[in-house]
């Protein structure tokens, strides 16, 4: 039977920002937290059962808990991890946190756990490939947080220069979730209207498009250099993931999932389009990329398989 229950690995920022949005959210019945740090896990278990009495929707149970707890989940999140430095890049971080990710892998491995995995720990692709690896799990249960975010920005900064809702934009960045990502220009619309029709109407100049790419790319850099770390969005973004998995939407996202073929390539995970339900990601939608899009995505693939050695290597 269903217990709806969601274990939360790591409760820095990122990770409770995630619970917050989900708890907002009815998501789940029961919520663990687990935190290298236990009153981490405690202090924010407590003041988050201090919406129980005042939340509509809301849940039945909140604590601090161990990998034990894994075992009967439905859902595992995992956003444990050193934070990014000002100006340090996601990539840099990777021996430091393929290690931390390997520990957590054989702990929640080791507890039995047979649900879903979401990993949001950075350099996510890398991670959520070394997460699956040591685990073992069928890489269909493991979710990376891929480009959903990435994506989300871009959406953000097309409908802020062309004066619409970012609701009614659908624009992507495929690969890496960091520097690497590239914008899908020839699938971006407006309500339908593509995004080649607004430059040939000139609403809109390939120089605005590339400053829109950039400064998606570079957001996370701007946050961090003014508030020390970014977690409102991905929090957001994991919820709404998780939201898919638990409510078997199947609907499709630009999460991390692992590429077998695809697009090219094999082996390792990154951002791409792909169906979200019960049973984790159910297969990536192939788009037929332009000629520069398939290049550019070819040279974030290249960055992501160099930098899986590395964590490989880190963890060996
Ligand atoms: C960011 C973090 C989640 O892009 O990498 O905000």
């Amino acid at each position: 039977m269903k217990k709806n229950k969601v274990v939360l690995v790591g409760c820095g920022a990122v990770g409770t920002s995630f619970l917050y949005a989900a708890i907002n959210q009815g998501l789940a019945s029961e919520y663990v937290l687990i935190d290298v740090f236990p009153d981490a896990a405690e202090g924010n278990a407590i003041d988050l059962a201090d919406t129980m009495a005042v939340l509509p929707t809301t849940f039945t149970s909140i604590k601090a808990g161990t990998y034990a707890d894994c075992s009967d989940a439905e859902v595992v999140v995992v956003t444990a991890g050193r934070p990014q430095k000002p100006g340090e890049t996601r990539i840099e971080m990777v021996s430091d946190n393929a290690k931390i990710m390997k520990e957590i892998a054989i702990q929640i491995k080791d507890s039995g756990f047979n649900g879903i995995s979401i990993i949001a720990s950075n350099p996510v692709d890398v991670l959520t490939t070394i997460y699956q690896e040591v685990t073992g799990f069928n890489e269909h249960k493991v979710i990376g947080s891929g480009t959903t975010l990435d994506s989300a920005r871009l959406r953000r900064l097309l409908a802020e220069k062309l004066e619409v809702a970012p609701t009614d934009v659908d624009a992507y960045l495929i690969g890496e979730h960091g520097d690497s990502s590239v914008p899908v220009w020839s699938k971006t619309t407006v309500m339908g209207k593509a995004v080649k029709d607004y430059l040939d109407e000139e609403k809109i100049s390939q120089a605005d498009l590339d400053k829109i790419w950039k400064d998606a790319v570079n957001m996370a850099y701007v946050i961090i250099e003014k508030k020390r770390a970014t977690f409102y969005g991905i929090g957001v973004c994991l919820a709404r993931l998780m939201s898919a998995v638990l409510r078997n939407e199947r609907q499709i996202f630009m999460i991390g999932a692992k590429l077998n073929d695809q697009y090219n390539h094999k082996g390792f995970y990154t951002g791409v389009p792909a169906l979200i339900s019960a049973n984790g990601w159910e297969y990536i939608l192939e788009w037929n990329l332009s000629t520069n899009e398939q290049a550019g995505f070819d040279k974030s693939s290249s960055v992501l398989k160099d930098v899986v050695e590395q964590a490989r290597k880190a963890i060996a």
